[in-house]
């Protein structure tokens, strides 16, 4: 039987499925905070993706992702790693590297582990739950090729999604770029962090603050 994400169960959310279309088609596929793993398993069908990590903390994800891919047929090579985002060692080449859904601290540790690992045909794809401003100061401080930075509404949260090549280029903005808070999407994200920051009184917010107000 031929697996097709339907037989999968994979219905992405609105979020998921932003993210999954904006991650370049790469050979190597890493899902770094997989969890359910279902963003690193909607790449199985894509004929140039050759193999699907899906990278785990948890020893519970990766025991009930193992339970899971047991009874399924996956027509890719999927490897299960139980590892942070910067204990991971990538020897491959063209890889995808998403890291989605946790803290942006973390993202950035991992990112700052596997930079000099991998090749400059590498994409990162961040999408931080928390520690936003983190992971972009950090970003802004190394050599990147910013290719994408949008920010995804769903249900009411606003979820940023960053997609970057590990060569130098078009640098990370640590508060973002104009027409990032002039889409629909950043318009409504900047209201909304206007009544948040202003409520804030440390140097770090105000500095933000001050940026979004000159927009
Ligand atoms: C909310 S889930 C996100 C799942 C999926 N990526 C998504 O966006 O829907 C967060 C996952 O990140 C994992 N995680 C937490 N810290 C991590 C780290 N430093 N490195 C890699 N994964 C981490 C957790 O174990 C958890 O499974």
């Amino acid at each position: 039987m031929t697996s097709t994400l339907s037989t999968m169960n994979f219905k992405l959310s609105h979020r998921l499925q932003t993210i999954h279309n904006h991650v370049p088609r790469k050979p190597f596929i890493y899902d770094i905070g997989c969890d359910h793993g279902e963003l690193g398993l909607s790449f199985q069908l894509y004929p140039e993706v050759r193999a699907i990590h899906l990278v785990d903390p948890s020893i519970q994800v990766i025991n009930s992702l193992s339970q899971k891919l047991n009874v399924s047929d996956i027509p890719k090579d999927v490897l299960l790693i139980q590892k942070k985002a910067d204990q991971l060692e990538i020897k491959t080449k063209k890889n995808a590297i998403i890291m989605c859904g946790f803290g942006g601290s973390q993202m950035l540790e991992g990112v700052n582990h596997l930079k000099n690992q991998i090749d400059e045909d590498s994409i990162f794809i961040f999408s931080p739950h928390r520690h936003v401003l983190q992971l972009r100061e950090g970003l802004a401080q190394g050599e990147y090729d910013l290719l994408l930075d949008m920010m995804i509404l769903e249900d009411d949260l606003f979820y940023p999604l960053m997609v970057v090549a590990n060569r130098k280029g078009r640098g990370v903005h640590p508060y973002g770029e104009k027409d990032l808070w002039q889409s629909r999407e950043g318009a409504q994200y900047r209201e909304h962090l206007l009544q948040i920051l202003r409520n804030h009184q440390n140097s770090r917010d105000q500095s933000f603050l001050k940026y979004l107000e000159s927009l």
